[in-house]
């Protein structure tokens, strides 16, 4: 059974005790929801990866209350201080050398010497961590390869009978992951993963980021960078200028493809924070559409580069990558 726990007092404070005792919490932040549990216990870090049916153990975020708790498991340096003081609480993971005396578990840190950190935005989720006072290790609430929840409907969906409750904080408001910046050497800041704060703000305090190869080939420096992810049950095609009768049509902008028979609008107006929060809903709302319409596959018209767009491209390009065939699988 999954407990669904309204966000207030008594709701956070069963949440706490449930994640204290090592059981697992689904919780919203202002990205995704998060399947969270303590990261100091590997009982509980070994749940979240069961509850996710995730092939192989990937290094979690640790999510905090503030920096000073953050800064408590990583080594800071300027950079990193600078960047907290600006972004947080907000969708920025920092990756940090961790403390001789950090207390998160290996199997949170896969075993690595750095570790993912964060404050996220929201009074409920604050709330939460500050009386949990341990890192709370959360990956987002799809089992793996699914496309990501923004809402605690659609983490029940998921994970409904895999986890001990679900603290619903309503819709997410950015609605698509956290920036993932590796500061692990500050002379060369490095973009693992594109997210809710754009390249362009982190630009003005970082200089210009590196960016690693994406190599499907070999071990990915962050795992949420393997290629198919986020992925719909339909086939996606983007950029598309045209549409079939068997296409779900994903549209950005005040022109949506006409003719299309079942239509989902990221923002009508073209604004890329809009679409950015509406994203997920929108392939899960069109591949529920699938039986309806006998729908073949998903069209995504162009998204432009700039601001949120960037991650909004990252997210629906590993959509539409080939997905991994069972035989595949570890
Ligand atoms: O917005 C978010 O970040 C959400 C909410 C719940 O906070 N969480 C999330 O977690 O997206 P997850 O586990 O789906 O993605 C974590 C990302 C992965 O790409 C992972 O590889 C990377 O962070 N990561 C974690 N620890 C790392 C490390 N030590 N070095 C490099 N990358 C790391
Ligand atoms: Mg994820």
């Amino acid at each position: 059974m999954t407990e669904r726990l309204a966000a207030t007092p008594s709701g956070i404070a069963t949440a706490a005790h449930i994640l204290r005792e090592g059981g697992l919490v689904a919780f919203g932040t202002e990205t995704v929801y998060g399947l969270g549990g303590d990261a100091t216990q590997p009982a509980a870090v070994a749940r979240i990866f069961e509850a996710k049916n995730r092939p192989r153990f990937n290094p979690l975020i640790s999510h905090f209350a503030s920096a000073e708790a953050a800064f408590t498991q990583v080594q800071a340096n300027p950079l990193a201080l600078k960047l907290a003081e600006a972004f947080w609480p907000g969708p920025l993971t920092l990756v940090l050398p961790r403390t001789p005396d950090s207390t998160v578990s290996d199997l949170a840190a896969d075993g690595l010497s750095s570790l993912a950190v964060r404050v996220p935005r929201g009074d409920a989720v604050l709330a939460l961590l500050e009386a949990v006072g341990r890192p709370v290790a959360a990956p987002s609430a799809n089992r793996s390869g699914r496309i990501s929840p923004s809402d605690a409907s659609h983490v029940l969906e998921e994970l409904e009978g895999r986890i001990d409750a679900v603290l619903d904080t309503g819709p997410c408001t950015v609605g698509l992951e956290s920036t993932v910046l590796d500061l692990t050497d500050p002379s060369r800041p490095c973009l693992l993963r594109p997210g809710g704060i754009p390249v362009e703000a982190l630009e003005v305090l970082c200089g210009p980021l590196a960016y690693p190869e994406t190599n499907a080939d070999t071990a990915p420096l962050s795992p949420g960078r393997m290629l198919s992810h986020y992925a719909p049950s339909l086939p996606v095609r983007l950029n598309a200028t045209s549409i079939s009768p068997q296409e779900g049509l994903l549209a950005f902008g005040p022109t949506p493809l006409p003719d299309a028979v079942v239509t989902w609008n990221l923002s009508p107006t073209g604004n890329l924070e809009e679409a950015a929060a509406r994203l997920f809903s929108g392939l899960r709302f069109l591949d529920s559409q699938q039986a309806t319409f006998e729908l073949t596959g998903l069209a995504v018209q162009p998204i432009p580069t700039q601001g949120l767009g960037l991650a909004i491209q990252d997210r629906l390009r590993r959509a539409a990558a080939p997905r991994p065939t069972d035989a595949d699988k570890p």
